[in-house]
């Protein structure tokens, strides 16, 4: 059962990194949306690898299952080899993008800079933003959570509207329970995302009423029940349980309200 603040609707997102090709993709989605068709009050998402989106925007559509990308570029065309922009995104029926993961901040030179752009240029095209932010084993243990999550928040959100704020999903992901097993006590998961959600009042109280938070890092059907009752924990961000349909499905059951 979910504890989601007033006007808030729960949201599982399963970020599929690089997994699935179309075809497995396809297997995915037929097996998830008879296990999803009766929910309600939940918004779910999955985020699969760009070359899928086509093939998962006209398998979900009219699901309740919605289809992000993992990233894009700032900017809405240009000479920028490789990278893919908001409005090929929207133009495929895509309704949102996970932006600055932990793994496209470290293993790909993503920057608080270039966020900062990504985060307005994503809203400005119609997409729902994730913005991801969280701290690394060495920062915890040296007292840093805070100041690594207060200058992320900061820093993606600068340039964002303060009316818009609420608009902008934010999954906290520590990096030490990525993929670990290693899943946030309830207590770091509510401390995180209580002082996430003080970080958006600090520009809008009443925006920030409106902001979903996730949390992100090695949640399964087993603990999602528990994290999903922490009162400032909207939702999760799901990895590697968010590949198979029935236990991707559990959680987002998890998350229905009573
Ligand atoms: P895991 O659920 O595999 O730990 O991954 C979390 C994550 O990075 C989601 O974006």
């Amino acid at each position: 059962m979910s504890a989601t603040g007033p006007g808030r609707t729960p949201f599982i997102a399963g970020n599929w990194k690089m997994n699935k090709t179309v075809s497995e993709a396809e297997e995915f989605i037929a097996a998830l949306l008879p296990r999803v068709s009766s929910v309600q009050g939940v918004d779910v998402a999955v985020c699969p690898p760009y070359l899928d989106l086509q093939a998962m925007v006209d398998s979900t559509r009219g699901s309740r299952v919605q289809v992000y990308a993992q990233n894009m570029h700032h900017a809405a065309e240009g000479a920028f080899t490789g990278e893919v922009s908001a409005p090929m995104l929207t133009e495929l029926g895509v309704h949102g993008v996970i932006l600055g993961h932990s793994e496209r901040r470290e293993l790909f030179g993503e920057t608080d800079r270039a966020l900062q752009l990504k985060v307005p240029a994503a809203l400005a095209a119609g997409l729902v933003p994730i913005l991801c932010v969280g701290e690394t084993e060495e920062e915890r243990e040296a007292g840093d959570t805070e100041r690594k999550l207060r200058h992320q928040v900061q820093e993606g959100l600068a340039k964002v509207d303060s009316g818009r704020l609420g608009d902008v999903v934010i999954a906290y992901e520590p990096i030490w329970a990525i993929g670990s097993g290693r899943v946030a006590t309830p207590e770091q998961a509510q401390e995180a995302l209580g002082f996430i959600r003080a970080l958006v009042a600090d520009r809008s109280r009443e925006q920030a009423q409106r902001t979903r938070v996730l949390y992100g890092g090695s949640v399964k059907a087993e603990n999602a029940g528990e994290l999903l009752a922490l009162p400032d924990v909207d939702g999760a961000l799901v990895g590697g349980a968010s590949l198979d349909p029935a236990g991707f499905a559990a959680i987002v059951d998890a998350a229905t309200p009573a």
